[in-house]
């Protein structure tokens, strides 16, 4: 069988990135990194994996669609059979979601539904609540509300700030986004309305 082909959009620092390079073999390989920041350090780390890296600069296009679409053809250009959203800080216009669709995963730092947006971890922490964790989701038009691929629990301790939450968080994501990968590399995500089933 054939290996997935994985492209991975990331705007930070890719650790998540990272995981998922590592993690590549048999299954999967990662065949592109896009970034709409050309400072991104996960840009750094596809390019010392051998892995090509391409900034897609917004401001060079007229508007979120076309901006969307040269994403689209970077990661068509690329056969990519799978995208993974790896701490990409825009929201997919429609046109990209359609031209992937559910074949688009993005990974939460939340237990979806709870605390979407863009600062999950601190929402959660504010709220007091006692466990959090990750989610890996498929992606459709609207903001952190896809199908929910997997999920796993982060209990949160006394004492935690955002950072010290957040980083035990991304350990967990670490080892959840590659399995996700695997599970869609495998032909074993079968979507029925919200539903996923693990098959
Ligand atoms: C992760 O916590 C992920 O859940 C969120 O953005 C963060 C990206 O972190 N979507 P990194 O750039 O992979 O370190």
């Amino acid at each position: 069988m054939e290996s997935l082909r994985v492209g991975v959009l990331l705007s930070g620092s890719g650790t998540n990135l990272q995981a998922i390079l590592d993690a590549a073999g048999v299954e999967y390989s990662v065949v592109v990194v896009v970034s709409d920041k050309a400072d991104a350090f996960g840009l750094q780390r596809a390019r010392d994996a051998g892995v090509p890296a391409v900034h897609v600069d917004p401001r060079g296009y007229d508007g979120r669609d076309a901006f969307n679409e040269a994403i689209a053809d970077v990661l068509r250009a690329h056969d990519a059979g799978l995208v993974c959203l790896a701490g990409f800080m825009r929201i997919l216009a429609p046109n990209l979601v359609k031209a992937f669709e559910n074949r688009i995963l993005n990974i939460h730092p939340a237990l979806l539904p709870a605390f979407p947006g863009g600062h999950a971890v601190r929402d959660a922490l504010d709220w007091g609540v006692k466990i959090t964790g990750t989610t890996v989701h498929l992606v459709d038009e609207e903001v952190d509300h896809g199908p929910i691929v997997l999920q796993r629990a982060v209990p949160v301790e006394a004492g935690d700030t955002e950072d010290s939450l957040h980083e035990r968080i991304k350990e967990v994501e670490h080892v959840l986004y590659p399995e996700a990968i695997r599970l869609f590399a495998a032909g074993r995500i079968h979507v029925d309305g919200r539903r996923v089933r693990i098959g």
